[in-house]
């Protein structure tokens, strides 16, 4: 439900958190959990009202987590506006905002990390190493302190989604995931945070990143052909590649053929890395 931003309680203090979810939890009333970095958009108003629609509570937390950026990666300029944050959670209807300092998640540096050896130096792992264990690690907490049955993520950071499915069924958190379609401007560029770092004229190119997707999955044959024609297209409208990977959507390793696959790609517009996925 609708609510002004004066309704949201802001805590900042994850063992407040953890006590107000554990007393929720004895009153018989369910969590859900939307973690964000905040710089929130449509993307993620549209994960807060799922989450209203089925849980009593719901929690989104705002927290730019320096684990999961590498030492010359956008850490410092990551965009921070907790009063338009605000705004936006009461209007999609959640009742918290967990909004800790970096101090109060991390009061000493983290020794114990979640992996995954398998899958984390794949695709973006492969360009940011450390990246997806400083998710994990972070994902873990953020579900210990807020106590979820349901958290909810956006499948546009597709390999992060898979992880985090994958920690929660080998470490038996009790806490359901809820994947949710990608959410693209007209253009079909996807909603990002990171987005707005970009010129326009650079962010009109970048909607070659989605169209070179469609195209060659309507028109690709094989594996490399498909990467060929995405290549091709954001190249054309100036963009630089990091990776174009095919992997299978079940258990995300390199996929042989495009059955049950799915497009995973990163790339630069100007000095904006930006990720997306199709799935095949
Ligand atoms: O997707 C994000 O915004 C972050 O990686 C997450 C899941 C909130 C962890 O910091």
């Amino acid at each position: 439900m609708r609510k002004n931003a004066a309704e949201i309680k802001i805590i900042k203090s994850p063992a407040a958190l953890q006590k107000f979810s554990k007393k929720m939890q004895a009153q018989g009333k369910s969590i859900g959990l939307v973690p964000t970095m905040g710089a929130l958009h449509k993307g993620h108003a549209s994960l807060i009202e799922m989450s209203t629609k089925s849980n009593d509570i719901t929690i989104v937390s705002i927290f730019v987590n320096p684990a999961q950026f590498g030492a010359n990666e956008d850490f410092a300029i990551y965009p921070r506006r907790l009063k338009a944050d605000v705004k936006l959670c009461a209007t999609a209807g959640a009742n918290i905002i967990f909004a800790p300092e970096p101090q109060a998640m991390y009061p000493l540096p983290l020794q114990t990390f979640v992996r995954n050896p398998s899958i984390e130096h794949l695709y973006c792992g492969k360009y940011r190493p450390t990246h997806f264990a400083g998710v994990l690690s972070v994902v873990a907490k953020l579900f210990n302190i807020s106590l979820p049955s349901k958290a909810y993520f956006g499948e546009k950071d597709f390999q992060q989604l898979h992880l985090i499915k994958k920690m929660v069924h080998d470490l038996n958190f009790p806490v359901k995931i809820i994947g949710t379609k990608t959410i693209r401007e007209k253009s079909g560029l996807a909603m990002s945070s990171r987005n707005e770092y970009m010129t326009q004229k650079e962010r009109e190119a970048a909607s070659s990143i989605y169209a070179g997707m469609i195209t060659a999955k309507k028109t690709g044959k094989s594996l490399a052909e498909l990467k060929t024609i995405i290549q091709k297209k954001i190249q054309q409208a100036g963009g630089k590649i990091q990776y174009i990977e095919i992997a299978n959507k079940s258990d995300l390793m390199p996929a042989k053929t495009t059955k049950n696959s799915v497009i995973l790609l990163a790339c630069y517009f100007g000095k904006t890395r930006l990720i997306d996925h199709l799935e095949l």
